[in-house]
């Protein structure tokens, strides 16, 4: 299952999941789930809800979890963290193998502050399967996907990292 953590049209995440999705076709069924616009605001009190509820059974059946994000106003985008947020007390991150990409401007708080959280929360192996990737729009295009060399070869090498800790 694959996160993006900016749900605009044209993002770069997003683009960047689509091409690892791509490049991993025959070992890989990467889903982009593109729900989290939908979920509402993180509330201890609620119950939950449908979207929820449907949110966390994805997470619960996917063998790992790969997280695409850009840093905003050096944080968390706040979609994304909502759904990580509501995953917290029923624990649907702790033991799945996890994967961060930042790719963002610059995207070191973000990533960061992503990381503690993810860490927190017990995903498997992420401090091993995470990767910085600064001026992203530079190196992962629209139509091309990934066009940078080096950030080529550091995705694949995350990629065959990941996949060793699936279950
Ligand atoms: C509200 C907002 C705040 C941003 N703040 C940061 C920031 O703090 N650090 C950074 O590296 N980029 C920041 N950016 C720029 C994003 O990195 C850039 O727009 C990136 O391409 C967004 O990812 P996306 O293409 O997947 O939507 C910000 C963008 C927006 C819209």
């Amino acid at each position: 299952m694959a996160l993006s953590g900016s749900i605009r049209k044209g993002s770069t995440n997003h683009r960047l999941l689509q091409a690892i999705a791509e490049l991993t076709a025959e070992t890989l069924d990467i889903t982009i789930y593109d729900g989290l616009g939908s979920l509402p605001h993180f509330d201890p009190d609620l119950p939950d809800g449908e979207e929820v509820t449907a949110f966390k059974r994805r997470i619960r059946e996917a063998d790992g979890v790969i997280i695409c994000t850009p840093e905003y106003a050096h944080g968390v985008p706040g979609t994304l963290k909502n759904a990580i947020d509501w995953t917290v007390s029923s624990c649907e991150f702790s033991g799945k193998p996890t994967a961060l990409i930042t790719a963002s401007t610059d995207g070191r708080y973000g990533h960061q502050a992503l990381l503690e959280t993810l860490k927190v929360i017990e995903a498997k192996g992420v401090e091993q399967l995470s990767l910085l990737i600064p001026f992203a729009r530079t190196k992962v295009d629209k139509a091309a996907g990934i066009t940078d060399g080096k950030t080529m070869s550091a995705v694949q090498e995350l990629i065959r990292e990941f996949v060793k800790t699936l279950d």
